[in-house]
């Protein structure tokens, strides 16, 4: 068979399967209410790099702020082995069969950053848990209160250029081509949860982030459908944007306090939110949720540092990313004020390049300090 042929059946094979996956979200089970689970299963993953050190120092703070909740079995964190790149290798899998069989048994997760092996075909874990689970709402908040920002970015999670990232096609020695994809149900469901946080936080406008201009199909399609569902919610201003401005607006301190809510596919928002994450002081400092109807996994925003480990300095790793993604998820299950304080605590104790342990260390003291 010629390559062109090949590459044209592949291309039907991929179309039939996106078109089973949206079918397959029309048809999907209603969502869990994660607000009234009378045992919550969290499963920590902790990852590469950095990601076990960040990972253990995080659970013992969660440990320190649901001491009640562990020792009456309404919350239980379990550990979960085997998502680090080595076994991922060995296996052959972006998530090897018996990790994903362990994380289905959980219903939150809090996730350490996984590497992600450049080229090749392995796909990233991240990419492979949050279609798996489909964890379509990937949920970034970013705030600088002294200069005015407070910002929440609703990154569709399950499609755009990443759904297939690690499936396009190539005529080898000429050319190459990967796909983006934007489905009707995948689009709507993503833009339902900006509005509705929109609705239900007071605010007032939510950004449309494309490229429609260039990406006529895809991104036209998704502004068209967040337009469609803007409808619905009167009194909230849909405002459409390129990427390319958005990305300088977001530098610009005459405007860019005006931005409240952002929506946008997949790739411009991993983008985007780097962006954000540095205005607030980096990706260390930011955590991320990543949510769906059935499971919702929260992570740092940041990679696994693997210069941090060769260069020794892993120890000294800034566990704070994640532990602000645990807040998420302390508010995801309904423990709003131990997310608050968790928060608080965050604020009140300077990271002051100290070790993550050390780190961990002095936020526990404060968090038991303030519970007597
Ligand atoms: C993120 C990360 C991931 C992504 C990588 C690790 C696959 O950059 O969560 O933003 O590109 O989505
Ligand atoms: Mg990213």
């Amino acid at each position: 068979m010629s390559t062109i042929e090949s590459a044209v059946q592949q291309f039907r094979t991929l179309l039939e399967e996106q078109r089973a996956r949206a079918e397959a979200m029309l048809n999907a089970a209603p969502p869990k209410d994660f607000t009234k689970l009378d045992r919550v299963v969290v499963g920590v993953i902790d990852g590469d790099g950095i990601g076990p050190i960040i990972s253990a120092q995080s659970t013992r703070v969660l440990e320190a702020l649901l001491k009640e909740d562990i020792a009456a079995g309404r919350i239980v964190l379990k550990p979960i082995r085997g998502l680090t790149i080595e076994n991922r290798l060995a296996k052959g899998q972006a998530v090897p069969d018996d990790v994903l069989a362990e994380v289905r048994t959980c219903d939150v997760l809090l996730k350490g950053p996984t590497e992600t092996p450049k080229g090749g075909t392995m796909e990233s874990a991240n990419v492979t848990l949050r279609r798996e689970l489909d964890l379509y709402a990937n949920v970034r908040p970013v705030a600088v209160p002294d200069q005015d920002i407070d910002w929440i970015f609703f990154r569709e999670n399950t499609e755009g250029e990443y759904v297939l990232g690690s499936r396009g096609v190539e005529l080898p020695g000429e050319l190459c081509m990967d796909f983006k994809v934007t489905t009707v149900p995948g689009t709507k469901r993503i833009a339902r949860a900006a509005f509705e946080y929109a609705k239900n936080n007071g605010k007032t406008s939510v950004a449309i982030v494309t490229k429609a201009n260039i990406m006529k199909k895809t991104d036209g399609r998704f502004s068209e459908i967040c337009h469609e569902i803007a409808a619905d919610y009167p009194g909230i201003e849909a405002e459409d944007w390129y990427i390319d401005i958005m990305t300088a607006k977001l530098v610009d301190p005459r405007v860019r306090s005006r931005f409240q809510v952002f929506l946008l596919p997949n790739l411009y928002g991993d983008i985007i939110t780097d962006e954000a994450a540095q205005l607030q002081g980096g990706v260390g400092t930011a955590g991320s949720a990543n949510l769906g109807d059935q499971y919702a996994m929260f992570e740092a925003i940041h990679g696994s540092a693997p210069r941090m480990i060769e260069t020794g300095r892993g120890d000294y790793a800034n566990p704070s990313s994640l532990l602000r993604a645990a807040g998420m998820l302390l508010r995801h299950i309904a423990r709003a004020d131990r997310a608050a304080l968790l928060d608080e605590a965050l604020d009140a104790v300077p990271h002051d390049g100290d070790t993550a342990k050390g780190f961990a260390d002095r936020l526990i003291a404060w968090i038991e300090a303030k519970h007597d």
